[in-house]
């Protein structure tokens, strides 16, 4: 072969033995796979086409023009998964531990600038040891000229981080801008200052799994809004994820081929239980809904009390926020309004139709919630909402009283079309703690106060515990009967297909953050 020739195949070669034989058995030995193999995995076959194979750092210090790997820790291109194009890089834990250089930074702003231009999504699999610390300023440097890419993508193009290794100090903050982030159990963590900072600076002793584990972002902090249990099982997310979503803002997700017929669903006629206090799963109603097996639950296990996550109804993508009565009776706090704050605002931003399945008592009372600021927090998801402009519809299945009505996608903050099932309860509050405020008189004065309470109970339950005052107002456009909602909500998400809302001009609005 031509010695030219034969050198390109050396080099190539070497770039794709990373940092050497050793270190991938290392990182095959703590079940991780390395960037190539995941790369592969993530893409169709075949599909992968590699930039910047060549690339090395430029540093000299600390011997390190001795220490030459091509590619210099991250393997970036683009390709396809499932015929859709994606630009993808994958940070190489075998060259340096991963570690970010300024020239490992370029290669990845080189595939942000072109996902930006084309318009299609980017996703990153994170595996590092963060700032290469032979570089200084150059590697935090490199981190700024992400982050800032990640923020002029932001709401133009998809932006999908998963952490599959370590990733730590400067290193979170690119995926803490993206769109989701998904941890890999045991092998991944994810945080600002480690274990020894810690137990110097607060003498904590505590683990890199409990401070910044999987778990831990997934149950506490919610950094992580989903986990899986391997690299596969992560990959695999990833594509499913990414299956509701479409290619950027410009454009609307993939819509599945449908027909629709009777779509009656009697399943959701006997879910609500009779007595109002009685909690049951949110999620059955959803599925009761939605296309079989098409839930993709975003944040399932962080502020439980709300439900959010894609779906297809005929078809369709939609986001769905839903409360949830088997946690803290749905109510909404500081945690869960932020959740659903975030997955609204994502949802608008690209294009994906909105369905609202509320049965909310009202903001969680106490100190604690008060003192961490539900008032700006519970702001955050009435502006959300407020701001969005995809077709949104919502479905009270039993309660909307106070101003969580208001929040949860009611018509007077720009809803398209509001439902309601004969169990709903539109009121500013249930009925035993409206009548002990409005008849407190006539209750202490009576005989018997409780008969006289429960009397009155009832009384305001009749007048109020329905949805018919809303629906007369034109609040609530149908009262429907469950086992119509999927047929409704599939007719109605269509007639609304084409819906555009100009919003006045400004820079940026100013929601309560
Ligand atoms: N800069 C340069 N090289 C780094 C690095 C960094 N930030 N982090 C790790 N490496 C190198 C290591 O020197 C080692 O090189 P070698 O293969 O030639 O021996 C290789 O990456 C693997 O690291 P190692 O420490 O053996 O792996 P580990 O799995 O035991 O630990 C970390 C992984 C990330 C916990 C550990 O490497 C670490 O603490 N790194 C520093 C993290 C940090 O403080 N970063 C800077 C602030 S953002």
């Amino acid at each position: 072969m031509d010695p030219k020739l034969e050198k390109l195949k050396e080099r190539v070669a070497l770039a794709h033995l990373g940092g050497g034989q050793k270190r991938i058995d290392k990182q095959h030995q703590k079940k991780k796979l390395t960037a190539r193999e995941r790369i592969n995995y993530l893409l169709d076959e075949g599909s992968f086409e590699e930039t910047g194979v060549l690339v090395t750092h430029r540093t000299t210090d600390f011997g390190m023009d001795k220490e030459i790997y091509f590619g210099d820790g991250v393997v970036t291109g683009y390709g396809t998964i499932n015929g859709r194009l994606v630009y993808v890089y994958a940070q190489d834990f075998t060259v340096f531990g991963g570690a970010l250089s300024e020239t490992h930074a370029e290669k990845i702003c080189k595939v942000m600038d072109l996902a930006m231009k084309v318009g299609a999504p980017v996703i990153g699999l994170n595996d590092s040891g963060g700032a290469r610390i032979q570089e200084g300023v150059k590697s935090l440097g490199g981190y700024a000229d992400i982050f800032f890419r990640n923020v002029q993508a932001s709401g133009v193009v998809p932006q999908i981080s998963a952490i599959m290794g370590p990733c730590a100090g400067g290193a979170v903050y690119s995926p803490a801008m993206t769109d989701f982030t998904i941890m890999v159990e045991q092998t991944s963590y994810m945080f600002v200052t480690g274990p020894n900072v810690v137990k110097t600076v607060t003498n904590e002793e505590v683990t890199a799994e409990e401070l910044g584990g999987a778990t831990t972002h997934a149950m506490k902090s919610g950094v992580a809004h989903k986990t899986s249990t391997n690299d596969v099982a992560c990959l695999e997310d990833v594509k499913k994820l990414l299956s509701y979503l479409p290619q950027s803002n410009k454009e609307i997700p993939e819509k599945l081929p449908f027909d629709l017929r009777d779509e009656v669903r009697d399943v959701l006629t006997d879910i609500i239980p009779d007595n109002p206090n009685k909690p049951y799963d949110m999620h059955d109603v959803i599925n009761g809904i939605i296309d079989e097996d098409s839930f993709y639950e975003i944040h399932k296990d962080y502020a439980e009390n709300i439900i959010v996550g894609f779906a297809r109804l005929g078809g369709r993508s939609i986001g769905i926020i839903a409360n949830q009565p088997m946690f803290l009776a749905g109510v909404l706090g500081v945690k869960s309004s932020r959740k659903a704050a975030r997955f609204v605002r994502f949802c608008d931003s690209f294009n994906i139709p909105m369905l609202v399945l509320e049965d909310v008592p009202g903001f969680l009372p106490g100190t604690d919630q008060e003192w961490n600021g539900i008032i700006v927090h519970g702001a955050k998801l009435l502006y959300a909402f407020s701001e969005a402009t995809v077709p949104r519809v919502t479905v009270i299945t039993r309660k909307a009283y106070g101003g969580a009505y208001d929040v949860m996608n009611s018509k007077h903050i720009g809803a398209d079309f509001n439902y309601a099932w004969p169990t709903a309860e539109i009121a500013v509050m249930g009925a035993k703690g409206a009548s002990e405020i409005i008849f407190r008189r006539e209750i202490m004065a009576s005989d018997d106060p409780a008969k006289k309470l429960a009397e009155k109970e009832t009384e305001y339950a009749d007048k109020f515990a329905n949805p018919y005052r809303a629906a007369r107002r034109g609040f609530i456009d149908e009262v429907i009967l469950p086992k119509n909602t999927r047929r409704k909500l599939i007719k109605t998400f269509a007639m609304l297909e084409k819906k555009i809302v100009e919003s006045p001009k400004k820079k940026h609005g100013n929601i309560p953050l």
